[in-house]
């Protein structure tokens, strides 16, 4: 285990950055990245997760116009696609693999990489066109990632007061 309070920083300075430096992501990080990742949790272990490693600028670039918020991929060195089977886990796919791409922003950041997640649910068609995918194979989030160039302040958080309630929705705890 890290340092207890290390380990809680790690969770609260992660931010999403959309501007990275000009600087090569080697397939050595990366494939350290998604060597932690596998160890994601998944309703009955079944992991329907698959990784697209995607460093091929017109690809990339494909990709970075689906929708405008996919801009900061243009910007970024790689992006990595998690890509979920909804035929080994149809329940469970796409929980299962936000949490794998979660942990792919998580380790990054440990790294001192910066990440943004992509949406990727409205463009499913458009995106296993562009990366080849059989229909059964669902591409949940597309992780940009790159050495971070800017240090963006925390976004705004709802309360706990907000949150949180105690035995039956409407018990407010605070
Ligand atoms: C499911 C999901 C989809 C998102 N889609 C986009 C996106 O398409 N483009 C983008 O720039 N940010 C996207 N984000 C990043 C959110 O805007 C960001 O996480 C949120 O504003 C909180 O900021 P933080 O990550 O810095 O804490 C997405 C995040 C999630 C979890």
């Amino acid at each position: 285990m890290c340092d207890l309070e290390k380990c809680i920083e790690l969770l609260l300075t992660r931010r999403s950055i959309r501007r990275f430096k000009d600087e090569e992501v080697s397939l050595d990080i990366v494939k350290k990245i998604l060597d932690i990742t596998r160890y994601a949790p998944s309703a009955k272990n079944r992991q329907p997760w698959e990784f697209i490693i995607v460093s091929d600028h017109s690809i990339k670039d494909k990709l970075s116009r689906i929708h405008l918020g996919a801009r900061p991929l243009a910007r970024a060195p790689l992006g990595l696609v998690v890509v979920c089977d909804n035929e080994i886990a149809p329940e469970s796919y796409q929980v299962d693999c936000a949490n794998a791409a979660m942990y792919i922003m998580l380790a990054a950041h440990a790294l001192g990489l910066g990440t943004v997640w992509i949406q990727t649910l409205r463009n499913t068609r458009e995106i296993q066109e562009i990366l080849g995918l059989p229909p059964n194979k669902i591409p949940i989030a597309i992780l940009a990632i790159g050495w971070p160039a800017e240090n963006p302040a925390p976004k705004p958080r709802k309360t706990l007061k907000d949150l949180v309630h105690i035995n039956k929705y409407g018990n407010k705890l605070l």
